[in-house]
């Protein structure tokens, strides 16, 4: 049977899951809405792009749905569950792997998820909800001797996370939540965590979850984690952080999590995200996300055994009891490539060339998944913030990264000055190579 899988992405994320849809004998084809030039690399069969569109176009997402007899749906994106692209199809009558709408305010909107985590008792920072920037003010003034965290409330990708070591920092930050708009009016305060991060990925039919594995993302846009966040400049998995003792505390939190929103009568079905921070061997909640963390998923997608279109299937038709999913947890790693200037200013890589990319394509023993690069007559341009990311495995994080860094060496951006436009971090998995070297 012709089955065709729709994925509403177009980054790194939805490649990931392109390929792993692709490898399916069950699937014949996959639409990508918008998708990227790249998508097509890692496969034989028919990936169709629709590159005119936005991940909420809901209207359009549905008409091609319609048109083309779509067997399955990916909501990879959070904007789209946002939008209702989830709760529209499935009204339709197509199958979805995504949360409804309302299943998925636990990530577009920061207060619900923080008053969620108080209800169940879940491992969280102290933390206040705002609206009115005098009342935040004069809390903050109140309390001069703490580092604070300030976030918008809403989805900003990434980038409405503000962390204040001072008052006048702090004082600071609350003016910037202006500039989200509708998302940071209204606002949070937190207590600040310190510790080590980590993403961890659980499935969930809305009846029984299943938990997958866990990723290490530097978010920060230059090695040794300094200058300013990014949407993820790579990751490593399995996080040696992550012992027995912190993967009980994981579970408990994500079975915790899925039971009180089945009391709420949010049922999730898809992949729940939790971003966590461990200090001295306690799991907090930093957040939870509807959704794939990309780029963690481009190195725990390529580890699972299953087909993924019968894993994704079982959970969009709620038969996951039936569905044991099997991991591979070898180590792995994926460098983010950007251009130069990224997450800031980067207008003047946008349309050059990236020399190499053929041989990269080539490149025996690493993967490749594209974002912000644009095919045009078989040449590889620039066309985003972030470009591409590079995947590789080894037996452990070592000779996994080393793979990685050597296939990077001979791709390069030319700048005027014959500087390399390509930026890349050159210290991915850090941590655990440390941990290793001892
Ligand atoms: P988010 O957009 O919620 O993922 O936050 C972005 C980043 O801000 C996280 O990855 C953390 O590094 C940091 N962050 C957010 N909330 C806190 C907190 N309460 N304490 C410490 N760091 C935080
Ligand atoms: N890599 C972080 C995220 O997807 O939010």
């Amino acid at each position: 049977m012709k089955n065709i899988v729709a994925v509403i992405d177009a980054g790194g994320r939805g490649s990931a899951l392109v390929d792993a849809y692709a490898k399916s004998d069950k699937v014949d084809e996959i639409i990508a809405i918008p998708g990227n030039d790249l998508m097509q690399i890692n496969t034989k069969k028919k990936v169709r792009i629709f590159p005119h569109l936005k991940t909420t176009s809901k209207i359009e997402i549905l008409k091609i749905c319609k048109e083309y007899k779509v067997a399955l749906v990916d909501i990879a994106q959070e904007n789209a569950i946002l939008a209702g692209v989830s709760d529209l199809l499935r009204k339709n009558n197509f199958k979805v792997f995504g949360p409804s709408r309302k299943a998925g305010q636990i990530e577009w909107d920061k207060s619900y998820a923080r008053e969620f985590m108080l209800k169940y008792n879940l491992p969280a920072p102290k933390f206040w909800v705002f609206s009115n920037h005098s009342r935040a003010e004069k809390f903050l003034k109140s309390k001069p001797e703490q580092p604070f965290v300030i976030k918008a409330s809403g989805l900003a990708e990434g980038k409405g996370v503000i962390i204040a070591q001072n008052i006048a920092q702090a004082l600071n930050a609350v003016s910037e939540m202006a500039r989200f708009g509708s998302s940071g009016e209204t606002f949070l305060i937190e207590e600040f965590l310190e510790g080590e991060e980590f993403s961890s990925y659980a499935i969930s039919d809305g009846k029984t979850f299943q938990y997958i594995a866990s990723a290490q993302d530097h978010k920060r846009v230059f090695d040794g984690d300094k200058g300013l966040n990014t949407g993820g400049m790579g990751c490593s998995t399995p996080p040696l952080v992550i012992n027995s003792n912190i993967q009980n505390q994981i579970s408990d939190i994500f079975n915790r999590t899925f039971e009180g929103l089945k009391k709420e009568n949010r049922p999730y079905s898809g992949i729940l995200y939790l971003g966590g921070i461990v200090a001295k061997n306690k799991v907090n909640i930093i957040e939870f996300n509807a959704r794939w963390g990309d780029p963690e998923v481009e190195c725990i997608l390529p580890g699972i055994k299953n087909d993924w279109f019968d894993v994704a299937l079982s959970i969009a038709q709620d038969q996951f009891d039936k569905t044991k999913v099997n991991y591979n947890g070898k180590a792995r790693i994926v460098v983010a490539a950007a251009s130069k200037g990224y997450p800031g200013d980067y207008s003047n890589v946008k349309g050059k060339v990236i020399n190499g990319f053929d041989n990269l394509i080539k490149t025996p023993g690493i993967k490749l998944y594209g974002a912000g690069v644009k095919e045009v007559g078989g040449r590889y341009l620039a066309n985003g913030g972030r470009l591409f990311y590079v995947v590789a495995e080894g037996k452990n994080v070592i000779g996994a990264r080393k793979k990685a860094y050597e296939a990077l060496e001979k791709v390069f951006i030319s700048g005027e000055n014959g500087e390399n436009l390509l930026h890349y971090r050159k210290d991915i998995g850090y941590r655990d190579v440390a941990r290793l070297s001892k």
